[in-house]
């Protein structure tokens, strides 16, 4: 297991997840908490289409992981109500891999593709009359005798979810008719969620305790729902099995995650960044090289959250450690003149 892995804040999902969110899921839009302009937006988008009785236009959902991409699928699907068959981008090694599952779609049923963005190129491209015809080009025999055959398909949805869009190819996003950004969760929205997924398991969570948790949470409902996991495992054993702020905070705290939802691996990314690179700024490569983190993880699992928090900027020149990082960290940071250099925009 990676050290990323291993991280009770990775927005990444691990096999425990599977199981947490299952159970947790909410089934409507309007049990869905938070991204409330999505939701108004996909609330029309989906009466209209049932109202006409068509397949929903393709979907394409982005934005750091854990953020609700698969819940929110699995909701159009079920306000659609039409069938949800789920998939992932790596999981799709063949084209005919990928033609068995769209020629056994039901009309207007929803196909979900997790990391759409890691699909190979060959599968990809049956995609495209997919997504744009309805149709795939299956080619039969090899040789001379090889013979096209196009395959009709029933119009269906397609959902794509990457962790950023900007991955994809254009020709592919350019065939979704629907783009939605996946933004962070305010604390409000994630202590509603952590009291909802208490409700859930049937787990005694006092309001200070569910915004205790909420704060760490890093604006991610996969964190806050793994975080609240560990504090009921330490309020069952230390207290009386109810999570009040105190219990939560302790719990936190000997997991080793700040206030801020940090933890010691954000810590050492700034701390590098400041330390050994004079606050920046610094290639992204150079970074993962010094840190020992793979460049996609830091900039696709740390980066959003430390650079929403405003504690990390990309440059045209590399990521800087912002004055709060610094703050943040007890650090001080030495003037321009000491330095001995100018930064780029004095
Ligand atoms: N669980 C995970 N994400 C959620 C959300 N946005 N609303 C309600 N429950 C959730």
């Amino acid at each position: 297991m990676s050290a990323q892995e291993e991280r009770i804040v990775s927005a990444r999902r691990r096999a425990e997840d599977l199981e947490i969110e299952a159970g947790l899921r909410p089934r409507r839009l309007s049990a869905y908490i938070g991204q409330e302009q999505v939701k108004q937006n996909l609330a029309i988008f989906i009466e209209a289409a049932k109202e006409r009785g068509e397949a929903l236009d393709h979907v394409l959902l982005y934005g750091p992981p854990g953020l609700g991409k698969t819940t929110l699928a699995g909701v159009i699907a079920n306000e659609l109500g039409v069938g949800f068959r789920m998939t992932s981008g790596p999981a799709i090694e063949r084209q005919g891999d990928l033609v068995a599952i769209l020629t056994n779609l039901e009309p207007r049923d929803v196909l979900f593709i997790d990391e759409i963005h890691r699909l190979n190129r060959t599968v990809e491209e049956v995609l495209y009359p997919a997504m744009e015809d309805f149709a795939v080009d299956i080619v039969i025999g090899k040789g001379p005798s090889a013979r096209s055959l196009r395959l009709e398909l029933p119009p269906f949805t397609l959902i794509g979810a990457t962790t950023r869009a900007g991955m994809l190819t254009s020709p592919l996003r350019d065939r979704f008719g629907v783009l939605f950004r996946l933004e962070f969760y305010t604390h409000a929205e994630l202590t509603a969620i952590v009291q909802r997924a208490a409700d859930v398991l049937g787990v005694e969570l006092l309001p200070d305790g569910a915004a205790e948790i909420a704060r760490r949470a890093r604006g991610t409902p996969r964190i806050a729902n793994r975080l609240l996991k560990r504090v009921r495992d330490y309020a069952q054993v230390r207290a009386d099995g109810v999570i009040t702020g105190d219990v939560a905070r302790e719990a936190l705290a000997m997991l080793d995650v700040d206030d801020l939802g940090l933890d010691r691996t954000d810590r050492a990314l700034l701390l590098t960044i400041i330390e050994k690179f004079d606050g920046g700024p610094v290639g992204v490569e150079t970074l993962a090289a010094a840190t020992g983190e793979e460049v996609e993880t830091i900039e696709d699992v740390y980066e959003p959250y430390l650079m929403q928090l405003g504690y990390l900027e990309r440059t045209p020149r590399g990521r800087r450690a912002t004055a709060l990082a610094y703050q943040h960290l007890g650090r001080r940071r030495a003037s321009t003149a000491q330095r001995g250099l100018f930064d780029e925009e004095a």
